[in-house]
């Protein structure tokens, strides 16, 4: 695929300052090529980290973002936006995703890079914290770690040194995915997503000790158990 984002407009100093982890300018836009996002959509962009999806969000399709992030303030990712020249559309918030401040029925689409498996794991998030504050029909667009099929019983010995307890809660399988939305959402499609590797490599390539630290993991998981989950649906 070609990515829109490979623009001298976005330089690779700016893009590597302020990658968290894969890259998510590729990843938002692998997640929204089926989805149609249209100009004045109200977007929840769920954990946007440093707000690079969110740029992308409000850049590409000409959407309203409410940028929504925990670790990151509001007022450092103010100073992104403005530097992208992009403030009018994106609005920086910080708050968890536990305890959004939002009204019922108020998002087009919520959509969330990297960040769902936080707080997403487990078989109440869905219902009842992200559907209230979603219109019906509203898109739902979610990409985060995962695995090709459940290694938790019996993880492999080369990865020991580097799947801690608390990632292994967090990264799971489609199979393990899917029950917590096919439910609620139509035209439902989760899968494997195709960047995993040069969103993986942009961000290995960065001197973020994080991601030096990750240079190991990767090498040793060799495209074996870790993959990126893609899904999207529309509520119902
Ligand atoms: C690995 S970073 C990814 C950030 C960004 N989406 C990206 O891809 O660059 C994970 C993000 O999830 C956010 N996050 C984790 N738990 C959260 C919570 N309870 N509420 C809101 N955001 C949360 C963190 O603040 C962090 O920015």
């Amino acid at each position: 695929m070609s990515y829109y984002f490979k623009t001298e407009k976005y330089d690779k100093d700016f893009l590597s300052e302020n990658m968290m982890g894969p890259n998510p300018m590729l990843i938002v836009e692998e997640l929204t090529q089926n989805v149609t996002l249209k100009k004045g959509m109200r977007v929840l962009d769920l954990g946007c980290g440093k707000g690079l999806s969110s740029i992308f969000l409000a850049e590409k399709f000409g959407v309203q973002v409410f940028a929504v992030d925990l670790w990151v303030s509001a007022t450092d990712n103010l100073k992104r936006f403005k530097q992208m020249e992009i403030d009018d559309l994106i609005i920086p918030i910080h708050s968890d995703a536990l305890k959004l401040p939002f009204a019922d029925g108020y998002f087009d689409a919520v959509i969330s890079v990297d960040a769902y498996h936080y707080f997403g794991n487990n078989d109440h998030y869905f219902d009842e914290k992200l559907k209230p504050i979603l219109k019906k029909g509203a898109i739902v667009a979610l990409a985060f770690p995962g695995m090709k099929y459940e290694v938790h019983d019996a993880v492999p010995v080369e990865m020991m040194p580097y799947w801690e307890e608390e990632a292994l809660e967090m990264w799971h399988s489609i199979d393990w995915w899917k029950p917590k939305f096919e439910k609620s959402l139509s035209d439902f499609h989760i899968k494997e997503m195709q960047c995993f590797d040069k969103a993986w490599n942009d961000w290995l390539s960065t001197e973020n000790p994080y991601a030096i630290e990750d240079r190991a993991m990767i090498n040793a998981d060799g495209g074996r158990y870790m993959n990126i989950i893609g899904l999207i649906g529309k509520l119902i």
